[in-house]
């Protein structure tokens, strides 16, 4: 059957990722970067797991090197079977396209062109050659182009039930360990007056360095890597218009170029690729870094959308999840290296992986995920409206002890671990060591009537600082996550009623008040 193609629709200042004309939010994660070059590899270590999830999108590579082993000979055997395979564990696909950039690097082009010295590579600084091709080597963002256009035809032509819903396009563009190409073509652009539509765009006219002084390398690398961008995203727009995005490291401090990669589409030189990439409909963070608030506020506020592609797993994966779905207008939550949480990855695998220390799942962390997953869907349209409405307020433990806001006439705190009420009672919390961290949403269903959903947290409610009102718990309820649903549980009184304290797995309760 024919659907309609996947798309982006703004509306009350929300963007939705419209699937089968419905809004969609991906609760999935990405794959290890070599899982999908083997289908059997698929079948055997990564569908079960992912079958266990119950994610309902998972983040999978096409890898250049695969699609066109010979120079105008697409091979599309990867791309069916994935595609297939999806479609009989029914859910849908992100392609994440490993064209010229994967990680600042050109790994994932094919060896055909690797070996020819006309596409040449960018150089650091130091006069270091990188294996990264120079975004200012047009013919091979040519070969890119023509490459990533017959993908999307062929999409065009077998996926008309729309099992592919969003494609990113490279992953992780920039030059690592220099502030910019250093290569002779780059030199000499370099030396130039910036281009004209990077003049009208500032409204000045000069060199790179008279214009943007320090800065002048980073938007070097912006304008030349956004345009490069474009010339793929867009000829593949033409052909098959699936939403677009783009993927960035992100540290969430002011590292300079080259600490981060020079040329990632990060907030500061989102003005240039976002005047010069049009074709490309948002920018979402890689989030390894300890500042997860930090950083995905930056990218949520930018168009009111947040897309995160990648981040590390860990433990706290289901706290963030909770967190990250009713704090923003998120379309995309995606761990990486999925696969890994539900089946403990091989020791070789772990021990081949570049940055297996960025991803150490915990025994529990899938278990709880799946859940989290569970439940944020079928909340998301309760939490969608109260965030319409502003009466949600999300939290996440990041170093704070507490947090506290207002909804209304209440002041609600939430508090973590020891420093719970029974810590500052002097009775001491019961946290274990290993749980992950807090996490969760509140959500105000009446007018006294508050909705908690956590995990590892306590929630305490107080009148408005200025009232001079009592208020008394009229009724708590236990709520549970039941064969696919929300239940109700216990009729919380007694011992139960005083303290509302959630240990590191989701608990979710309904709190009413009265006033005397
Ligand atoms: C960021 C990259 O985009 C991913 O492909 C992967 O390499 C991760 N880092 C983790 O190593």
């Amino acid at each position: 059957m024919k659907h309609r193609i996947p798309y982006l629709k703004k509306e009350n200042n929300r963007y939705s990722l419209m699937v089968e004309d419905e809004p969609f939010m991906i609760l999935g994660g990405e794959l290890h970067n070599s899982s999908a070059s083997d289908l059997s590899y698929m079948k055997e270590h990564v569908w079960p797991g992912l079958k266990r999830l119950e994610g309902n999108c998972y983040l999978v590579p096409v890898y250049w090197e695969c699609m066109e082993p010979e120079q105008g000979k697409y091979d599309f055997t990867l791309v069916d079977g994935l595609i297939a395979q999806a479609r009989e564990a029914d859910v849908h696909l992100v392609l994440l396209w490993f064209g010229l950039w994967k990680n600042g690097k050109s790994e994932y082009t094919p060896h055909w062109f690797k070996i020819n010295p006309e596409y040449f590579y960018m150089v650091e600084e130091n006069g270091k050659k990188v294996e990264s091709v120079s975004p200012l080597c047009h013919q091979a963002v040519e070969l890119d182009r023509r490459a990533y256009v017959e993908l999307l035809s062929h999409l065009r032509e077998v996926d008309e039930e729309r099992t592919v819903i969003m494609i990113q396009v490279e992953n992780e563009t920039g030059i690592w360990n220099s502030p910019r190409d250093y290569s002779e073509v780059a030199n000499a652009e370099y030396k130039k007056c910036i281009p004209e539509d990077m003049a009208r765009l500032y409204g000045v006219n000069g060199t790179w360095e008279e214009v943007f002084g320090r800065d002048a390398p980073e938007n070097f690398m912006s304008y030349y890597f956004s345009h490069a961008v474009e010339k793929i995203a867009a000829a593949g727009k033409k052909v098959y218009p699936i939403p677009t995005f783009m993927n960035c490291v992100d540290f969430g401090f002011p590292a300079r170029a080259g600490q981060l990669p020079s040329g990632a589409p990060i907030p500061r030189v989102q003005k240039i690729w976002r005047c010069f990439a049009p074709s490309i409909d948002m920018y979402g963070p890689d989030i390894y870094a300890p500042d997860y608030r930090g950083i995905s506020a930056a990218y949520a506020g930018t168009d009111h959308v947040l897309v995160i592609p990648e981040m590390a797993q860990d433990k706290n994966v289901a706290s963030k999840a909770l967190f990250t779905i009713a704090a923003y207008n998120t379309i995309c939550f995606s761990p990486f290296g999925i696969e890994g949480l539900m089946t403990p990855l091989s020791e070789t695998d772990l021990l081949s992986q570049t940055n297996s220390d960025l991803v150490r799942p915990e025994p529990e962390a899938g278990v709880l995920l799946s859940e989290v997953y569970g439940i944020l869907n079928y909340l998301r349209k309760n939490i969608q409206k109260a965030q319409d409405e502003h009466r949600i307020y999300a939290f996440l433990e990041q170093g704070n002890p507490s947090e506290e806001f207002v909804l209304d006439e209440y002041i609600l705190r939430v508090s973590y671990g020891d420093g719970g009420m029974r810590g500052h009672m002097g009775q001491g919390g019961h946290r274990s060591e290993n749980n992950p961290i807090g996490g969760g949403f509140i959500i105000q269903t009446k007018k006294d009537t508050f909705f908690l959903c956590g995990i590892s947290c306590n929630l305490e409610i107080q009148p408005k600082y200025a009232s001079q009102e009592e208020i008394f718990i009229l009724d708590k309820r236990e709520y549970k996550w039941q064969d696919g649903c929300i239940v109700m549980g216990r009729i919380m009184n007694g011992d139960e009623r005083n303290y509302t304290a959630i240990g590191g797995i989701p608990g979710m309760f309904e709190i009413t008040m009265y006033r005397k």
